[in-house]
């Protein structure tokens, strides 16, 4: 095998910027780069509520034998109603099942493995900008992908006549990826009324949506954010919904997430779920438990459940107030702040160009991606003022 014929490849830009940032001494350095919450002191703290379950696990668990490719399967039954809502769940019976994933992206990667071992090299249509590693994990999982605009970059907000000219091209049985809610990296969903035309054209068209909801109630609340999901998995015969317990938890380097698919039969959702335990096992074999068994455990007790709700609501209240803060600041230079209080969730794309994000980053430590993202939450309230004077001196800089 050699070795020596590959060439280097380029560090993740995102992850990258996390050691930048790490390397740097100025005590002013603003950190709005990867996505993870930050209190107003700037830490990511373990949430209350897991110290709890973790405190308990470590008092009652009796065994750490293996669990099985599907991982926790408690863990899976007591994330449906939270995800799906107690009513659609019990409609669904059968045809819903899951099984516990690497986190989000975990998720991800073995929803396309199942799409391809069904019919190799399907097309999956991308509304763009998206994460950037959605493209590769399809890519990889043996997808054709086909990306179309879905941001209108000017005006802030989701382009749904792009979607919808997108989504008629769409051939039946095409997958198309569905950001559940706090779109990554845009923040502007699509509103209600949006939702229900883009759901007409999939329902029309016959496609099979793969909702990638990864920020439940880090938006407005942990119903509201679930509710385009519901509705469009109450419409289709077939769906498939990657999950992720690592930002609403605080479990980020647990990795807990899951996949869940909605099949026309129950049959079908029993042979989808074989494929998807033998991809598992041939991949990695099974899930590491912790992080499940956290979630599990503050989900069956109704008292931790309650502090992980209230503590959720107060992290996503502070996204909001941090929002209006940005945009109260109104147009600074030629970025319109003020979309951002209606878009929700960690994220917002400033139509900054490339020397200007390096400009704030070398000149005034204000680090975000490549591609202008900020996550809201890396700023307190008392840095937006000062994120507002660097953004605006950056780009007179790069004009002069
Ligand atoms: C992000 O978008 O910053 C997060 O989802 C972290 C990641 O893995 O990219």
């Amino acid at each position: 095998m050699p070795l020596d014929s590959l060439t280097q490849q380029p560090p993740d830009g995102l992850l990258a910027l996390m050691s930048q940032y790490a390397a740097d001494p100025r005590r002013t350095k603003l950190d709005l780069g990867v996505g993870v919450y930050r209190t107003e002191a700037g830490a990511t703290p373990v949430m209350a509520a897991v110290k709890l379950a973790e405190q308990r696990l470590v008092d009652i668990q009796g065994s750490k034998s293996y669990l099985g490719p599907e991982g926790d399967v408690e863990f899976v039954r007591a994330l449906q109603p939270v995800v799906f809502g107690a009513a659609l769940t019990a409609e669904l019976g059968g045809r819903l099942t899951g099984l516990q994933t690497v986190g989000g992206t975990g998720a991800l990667r073995l929803a396309a493995d199942l799409i391809a071992a069904a019919s190799p090299g399907h097309r999956l249509w991308l509304g763009t900008p998206s994460w950037p590693n959605h493209a590769p994990v399809f890519a990889g999982g043996g997808l054709h992908v086909r990306p179309y605009r879905q941001f209108d970059a000017a005006t802030q907000r989701f382009d749904l006549e792009a979607t919808l000219v997108a989504l008629n091209q769409a051939a039946t049985g095409d997958v198309v990826l569905l950001h559940g809610c706090c779109h990554n990296p845009t923040g502007a969903d699509p509103t209600a009324a949006q939702w229900d035309q883009i759901i007409e054209v999939v329902v029309q068209r016959g496609l099979v949506p793969l909702i990638d909801i990864a920020y439940q109630g880090l938006g407005q609340d942990l119903e509201s954010d679930a509710w385009a999901l519901r509705r469009i998995v109450a419409r289709v015969p077939q769906a498939l919904v990657a999950y992720s317990c690592d930002k609403n938890f605080g479990l980020y380097r647990e990795r807990v997430g899951a996949l869940f698919v909605v099949a026309a039969r129950a049959a079908g959702a029993e042979a989808a779920l074989s494929h998807l335990a033998a991809h598992a096992r041939a991949s990695y074999s099974m899930p590491a438990d912790h992080g499940a068994a956290v979630v599990r455990t503050i989900l069956a007790d109704a008292t931790l459940r309650a502090q992980w709700s209230d503590e959720l609501r107060g992290m996503a209240a502070r996204i909001a107030s941090i929002r209006n803060g940005l945009s109260a600041l109104g147009q600074v230079g030629l970025v319109d702040l003020t979309p951002l209080s209606q878009q929700r969730g960690l994220f917002a794309l400033l139509p900054l160009a490339p020397n200007v994000i390096e400009r704030l980053r070398v000149e005034h430590g204000v680090y975000m991606a490549g591609n202008g993202r900020i996550n809201i939450a890396g700023l307190a309230q008392s840095a937006v003022a000062r994120f507002g004077d660097a953004l605006a001196a950056a780009q007179t800089a790069a004009a002069a």
